[in-house]
């Protein structure tokens, strides 16, 4: 389709090209005009209980109508209260009249083996499950740790747990033995559920090595489930019981628990500008209807699609979008259990043309991984089964949303790019693919329902076009409901920066025609290829190597992961620097988090610049790590000659 110019596209202020969406769109999705989505939008902000009270009716089955739509003690908000519902049901039980034999996972392993998971199916394999966790005395209320491979079992494991009120915290299965430990003993998980391996790149992950190593550190965890994946041979200790062995006398029925709307659903760890990661809680009733109703709207589903997102479930992005949205959307999810670039780099892309995907979800990292791959990859498939593309997790430069556009899109399908965090439980801000003018670039406009503030240092709104701190105005049924364990944490980290609002902690513009422009983090947060970590946690398991005295790790921009990470390490007295100790240091954060946080560069320094008041200066070392010379004041500085030598080091 051709590229619009500005004045095709009446009032807008034309802020680089704009595409309008395409007609089909503008025919059949569910939101198919401006027009329409600005109602919606009016409709929210002038009655909010109004017009959630309505979504919540439509989207869930409720066991018990709820009687209050929203409770707002501001920082604390109670959704759909007085109701009951489970999830789970809303996933399965309410599809099988209709949708049976419909596939609802649609798998593919690594190695090449494909399963075809119908709702009757799955239905049976997580009452099964639940009833399993059941037998091993897992009650209401209850955390289940899941660390498991890209496989359906993830999706049956949160699933069993929804169905029997147990709250589930998934771990990546790229994180590391101690991480799982981390998070474990702060959810206090009864039961892991694992696996013998999953497959990535050709090999084997060993996450039941990886728990058994954390086993003895984890009081709380009474039973590890182990799912045979990849024959990879394992032994089973005094606490294992096999996932198999679990499930298969069990009855393929469990009447769904019904639980409260505020219910915890899930936990899931993510990382802050200080301290370890935290768990964001989210609850039932509110996540389900906002992330039911989101999928819908901002990925169009239709009864036909194959919808693939690939995100792993251990990130929020997997939660709402490969399992709980398309489930509850009766739609066929696509998962791909490996590497993208596994046996060749165009695995995606034979993916897409053998199973016919007709919606991509993905993270503007993988695209431009792709891109610098070579056209050739893609271009050797048949992609027209392709009618919409996703991106979310950081922000997308124009350069590769016009290949993603043109390349995969065959320049047909219309690009939403989706603005949301693991707190926010579901997308805030995307293009909905019947109604808005995209921007490469932009997230472009705000949901119904989400109202975005960006203010200026001194706290006010700033004018169109400049930058801020991007801060939400009014509490939506998808946000968190507290940190874990913490609820201090969560009133400093998300409501204390401007009272009664939410900080999410992006630097951010909006321009003249209400688009958002996200400019990244603000805070200690670095976004990684999409993953998101706080330097805070590098530099500690830096220091706990044992040899390091102080480390400050920055991000640098970088052409294919967004950022990527600099650690600055001075060493203990006696300690010499060497090119086996970067090494050693690198395997040791690895060991610490897992491989996404190994540092992209060390540098030993035989001091950090801090201010007078001992505050390492990262604003200069994120310049010298990123090759700019300092205009800022340094007149605080410490000991002007610690940058000085940073930067010689540096030239
Ligand atoms: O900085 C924003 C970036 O990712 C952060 C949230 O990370 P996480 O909680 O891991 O969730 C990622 C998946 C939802 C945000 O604070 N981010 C996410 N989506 C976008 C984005 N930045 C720009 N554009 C996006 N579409």
């Amino acid at each position: 389709m051709a590229e619009a110019t500005s004045h095709e596209i009446l009032s807008f202020s034309h802020e680089g090209r704009v595409f309008p969406p395409p007609p089909e769109f503008q025919k059949k999705a569910h939101i198919r005009s401006l027009e329409e989505y600005r109602a919606l939008y009016a409709e929210a902000a002038n009655d909010p209980d109004a017009f959630w009270g309505a979504r919540a009716r439509e989207e869930l089955y409720w066991k018990t109508p709820f009687h209050t739509v929203l409770d707002w003690k501001p920082p604390h908000a109670q959704w759909f209260l007085g109701g009951t519902t489970n999830l789970c049901y809303n996933a399965l039980d309410r599809h099988l009249p209709k949708y049976a034999e419909k596939t609802a996972i649609l798998f593919e392993g690594e190695p090449g083996d494909v399963r075809k998971i119908t709702y009757r199916q799955l239905h049976a394999d997580v009452c099964r499950l639940a009833n399993g966790l059941k037998s091993l005395g897992v009650k209401k209320g209850d955390r289940v740790g899941i660390y498991l491979p890209m496989v359906p079992e993830a999706a049956v494991a949160m699933l069993a747990c929804a169905r029997i009120g147990a709250v589930h915290s998934v771990v990546f299965g790229g994180f590391s033995s101690e991480a799982v430990r981390e998070r474990m003993n702060d959810a206090g998980a009864k039961v892991l559920l694992t696996a013998d391996g999953g497959w990535r790149k050709g090999g084997v992950v060993p996450l039941k090595a990886n728990v058994d190593a954390a086993l003895p550190h984890m009081p709380s965890v009474e039973k590890v489930v182990v799912l045979q994946r990849t024959k990879n041979p394992i032994q089973l200790g005094p606490k294992d019981v096999a996932w198999e062995k679990l499930v298969e006398a069990q009855s393929p029925t469990c009447e769904p628990e019904w639980v409260d709307s505020e219910h915890p659903l899930f936990i899931l760890y993510t990382s802050g500008s200080t301290g370890k990661p935290k768990g964001v809680l989210h609850t039932t009733a509110g996540y389900a209807v906002y992330v039911s109703l989101t999928t819908r709207w901002v990925f169009d589903l239709k009864d036909d699609d194959v919808y693939w997102c690939t995100a792993d479930v251990g990130w929020v992005t997997g939660h709402s979008y490969v399992v709980y949205g398309p489930l509850m959307n009766h739609a066929t999810s696509f998962l791909y259990e490996g590497a993208p670039t596994t046996p060749g780099p165009d695995r995606f892309w034979d993916n897409i043309e053998r199973h016919k995907v007709t919606i991509l979800y993905t993270a503007p990292t993988a695209i431009r991984a792709f891109m610098r791959t070579g056209d050739e990859h893609p271009k050797k498939h048949d992609m027209r089964s392709l009618r919409l593309l996703g991106t979310v997790g950081e922000p997308i430069n124009p350069e590769a949303w016009m290949w993603y556009r043109d390349v995969i899109g065959g320049g047909r399908c219309p690009i939403v790019d989706t603005w949301w965090q693991t707190e926010t439980g579901g997308i805030l801000v995307s293009p909905l693919p019947g109604a808005t003018p995209t921007k490469p670039g932009s997230a472009t406009l705000p949901l119904p329902g989400i109202f975005l503030k960006v203010l200026g240092k001194d706290g006010k709104e700033v004018p169109p076009g400049q930058g801020g701190k991007l801060f939400l105005a009014k509490p939506w049924p998808a946000l968190l409901r507290t940190v874990y364990g913490d609820p201090e944490r969560y009133v400093k980290t998300y409501f204390s920066e401007v009272p009664g609002l939410y900080f999410t902690g992006d630097g951010a513009r909006i321009d003249a025609d209400g688009y958002l422009w996200v400019m990244g983090r603000v805070d200690d947060v670095v976004n990684v290829a999409g993953h998101r970590l706080g330097t805070a946690e590098v530099e500690s398991a830096l220091v706990s190597e044992g040899r390091v005295a102080e480390a400050a790790v920055v991000g640098r921009p970088d052409e294919l992961k967004g950022t990527a990470l600099v650690a600055f390490v001075t060493l203990k007295k006696g300690v010499e620097s060497s090119a086996e100790l970067k090494a050693q240091l690198s395997a040791h954060v690895i060991k610490e988090i897992g491989a996404i946080a190994r540092p992209d560069e060390i540098r030993f320094a035989d001091a950090l610049p801090k201010t007078r008041s001992g505050k390492i200066m990262r604003r200069l070392l994120r310049d010298v790590a990123a090759g700019v010379r300092t205009t800022g004041d340094t007149t605080t500085l410490e000991d002007l000659n610690v940058l000085a030598k940073l930067r010689g080091d540096e030239e």
